[in-house]
């Protein structure tokens, strides 16, 4: 859509719930209360190899096992994301597919070959995001985002929930919304790690679409509630590409 500005506008800013945090043997009660009172789009799902990075995330058969026991429960299911920190992408993507994944995020850092990888995984009908860690610099990713669907930031170091985000991760979301803009791309933009209720809008406001959270929502009592209340502060943010490049003032220190 084009703006009276003539800038492109683009959708609505959307909470994507990352379930790392939550108790892992009873997903179903952490994810109920959100997805019974809203339409929740999309969910994250971390896999992790204890290679990739030193700990332990979900695997095929928890995702599968997950989305049935929504289905069963609540007759309709979010679609998933899975963001594969893992050194063998090109084995594991397919199980996850299996496993009803709407979407697997491959690493730049995988040692694999992830362009042939990304083709393959969009050939079978399923998205393809490229995500990066905090030291790699956007400019590396840059030139492989025409064959992704999404573009994840990644703003703390990959494996673990709860930390806080590494600063400089908002500079490369402006990166990544200027490269988009400039390139007529038209890769979605994620933010994942650290994101809480005081930074949630200093992302969004840089140019990301997709804004995941995970202890915010799921480690503060109450997942409704906190589902609630970032998808509040995050209405309104997005009015168009030229607003997206503002940086609020003091965000230093709300990284
Ligand atoms: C970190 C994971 C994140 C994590 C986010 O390696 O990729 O998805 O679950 O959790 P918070 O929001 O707690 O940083
Ligand atoms: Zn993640």
């Amino acid at each position: 859509m084009v703006s009276a500005n003539g800038m492109h506008s683009r959708a609505a800013v959307t909470v994507v719930p990352s379930l790392l945090s939550c108790d892992h043997s009873n997903l179903l009660s952490a994810v109920q209360p959100i997805l019974s009172d809203f339409s929740v789009p999309w969910m994250h799902f971390d896999a992790i190899d204890g290679l990739f990075a030193p700990a332990y995330g979900f695997c095929p058969q928890s995702l599968l096992d997950l989305r049935s026991a929504i289905k069963r429960q609540l007759n309709r299911c979010p679609k998933f994301a899975v963001h594969l920190m893992v050194q063998q992408p090109n084995v594991l993507w397919s199980k996850f597919a299996e496993s009803g994944a709407e979407e697997i995020v491959l690493h730049l850092e995988s040692p694999c070959e992830i362009v042939p990888l990304a083709r393959k995984i969009e050939s079978s009908g399923i998205r393809c995001g490229l995500a990066i860690n905090p030291e790699t610099p956007f400019a590396k990713c840059a030139p492989l985002l025409r064959h992704f669907s999404s573009l994840l930031v990644l703003a703390v170091n990959p494996g673990f929930g709860g930390q806080d985000t590494i600063p400089g991760t908002v500079e490369k979301i402006i990166e990544a919304a200027g490269h988009r803009e400039k390139s007529h791309r038209h890769y979605d933009i994620a933010i994942d790690g650290g994101i809480h209720f005081k930074n949630a809008e200093l992302f969004a406001n840089a140019g990301a679409d997709f804004i995941v959270s995970g202890s915010a929502i799921f480690c503060n009592g109450c997942q409704r509630n906190a589902y609630e209340q970032l998808t509040n502060i995050l209405r309104g943010t997005r009015e168009g590409v030229g607003s997206r490049h503002r940086r609020p003032q003091h965000s230093a220190s709300l990284e």
